[in-house]
């Protein structure tokens, strides 16, 4: 095992550690002191240079490799997006539905986006089929099973659900996928940068997330991955001059879309998301998503034993392979206990009869029994 970062020194730079006990990634991360300072560069930017083209172009383009870095995948194979529904759409404009294999698989666990955008592709043909979740409250392999067959063109599934922090067999669902010829496309955003996420091994066609939560940076830039074999087989029609193959051709006689991922872009990049943007990834890389692995399924469990220990279980999986970051708690008034929590300076968000704490590397045991005595 390699040697683990100094935790209690990056917790540091997270100033709102010292006010709040923060468990609250899953919704929108800590602001780092090096993020700040990045938001800070964009200002000085602007206010001595003016307008500074092709820094901000090259801050997308850091974007776009430090998110390849992340993912184990080519820059190539990344687009650089204003949030996941914007990829999403992108992608979705680029399949048809009118054949045979009309049929896009969901699950019960969907974060609202991606459900409503392969809904909105009905009157195209799309046929969307919802995988339910068991009576544990699970959505086992073998409901997948029954899902997935020859006329489905995608399965288009969460990492790790939004709601109660469970998370998928990913593997085991690519398998399905892929016996019956079905892409698959992970939506990544309740788990990237709080758990190792590798694209390649993982084997799905895409994955989407964004930088506001794990990532350490902001709202309004996200990614798009698609792996290269079939990038060009695939044409947006949702589609702008950032996605054109040269983007300084000015041309309106065409639609040339770029040979690589950026083809699922479209305009302007979000300058100062950026700037963001790669703060984030460069000191959540520095880290290590291995390391910061380790560390969440460490406090997650802890926490859960500590609920548990208390009369309150939680309803998130215990098992490393069925569970994020996040512990999601039942409450019979979950924004009511939300607020009061929020009284004593206990920072979580609440999603349906559920308090979720989500955790992150800065969090510590400290953090775990903050939140423990204020429940209690
Ligand atoms: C799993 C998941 N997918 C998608 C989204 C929304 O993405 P965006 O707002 O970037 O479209 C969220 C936001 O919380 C999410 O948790």
């Amino acid at each position: 095992m390699d040697q683990e970062p100094n935790f209690q020194r990056l917790r540091r730079e997270f100033p709102v550690l010292d006010r709040k006990t923060y468990l609250n990634s899953g919704s929108y991360c800590a602001l780092a002191n090096e993020v700040k300072a990045a938001f800070e560069a964009y200002m000085e930017d602007r206010l001595l240079v003016g307008a500074n083209w092709d820094v901000w172009v090259a801050k997308n383009e850091s974007v776009r490799a430090l998110t390849a870095a992340l993912l184990h995948a080519a820059p190539d194979e990344i687009a650089v997006t204003a949030s996941v529904s914007a990829g999403l759409n992108a992608l979705a404009s680029a399949l048809q539905f009118s054949g045979p294999r009309n049929k896009v698989v969901i699950s019960d666990f969907e974060f609202p986006t991606n459900a409503q955008i392969w809904h909105a592709q009905e009157p195209r043909g799309a046929r969307v089929v919802h995988v339910p979740r068991a009576a544990d409250g699970y959505i086992p392999l073998e409901s997948f099973a029954k899902a997935i067959d020859e006329q489905t063109q995608l399965v288009a599934i969460t990492h790790v659900c939004f709601r109660n922090g469970a998370k998928l067999d990913i593997p085991g669902i690519v398998r399905l996928a892929r016996a019956k010829g079905a892409r698959v496309l992970l939506d990544c955003y309740q788990s990237v940068g709080s758990i190792n996420i590798d694209v390649k091994a993982l084997d799905v066609d895409f994955a989407a997330g964004g930088m506001l939560k794990y990532l350490l940076g902001t709202a309004g830039i996200g990614f798009l991955y698609v792996r290269d074999s079939i990038i060009e087989s695939l044409v947006p029609s949702n589609s702008g001059w950032f996605a054109q193959a040269d983007i300084g051709a000015m041309d309106i006689t065409a639609n040339r879309p770029a040979p690589s991922a950026r083809r699922f872009e479209a305009g302007t990049p979000a300058v100062v998301n950026c700037y963001a943007a790669e703060a984030g990834l460069k000191l959540l890389l520095a880290v290590g998503t291995p390391a910061i692995e380790r560390r969440n399924y460490a406090l997650t469990r802890r926490c859960m034993q500590r609920l548990e220990e208390i009369g309150w279980p939680s309803i998130t999986p215990l098992a490393n392979e069925r569970r994020g970051a996040t512990v999601a708690v039942p409450s019979r008034d979950s924004g009511g206990l939300c607020r009061e929590l929020g009284k004593r300076d206990i920072v979580v968000s609440n999603r349906d009869d559920n308090v979720r704490a989500s955790f992150h590397f800065y969090n510590d045991e400290s953090d775990v029994e903050s939140f423990i005595a204020s429940m209690r």
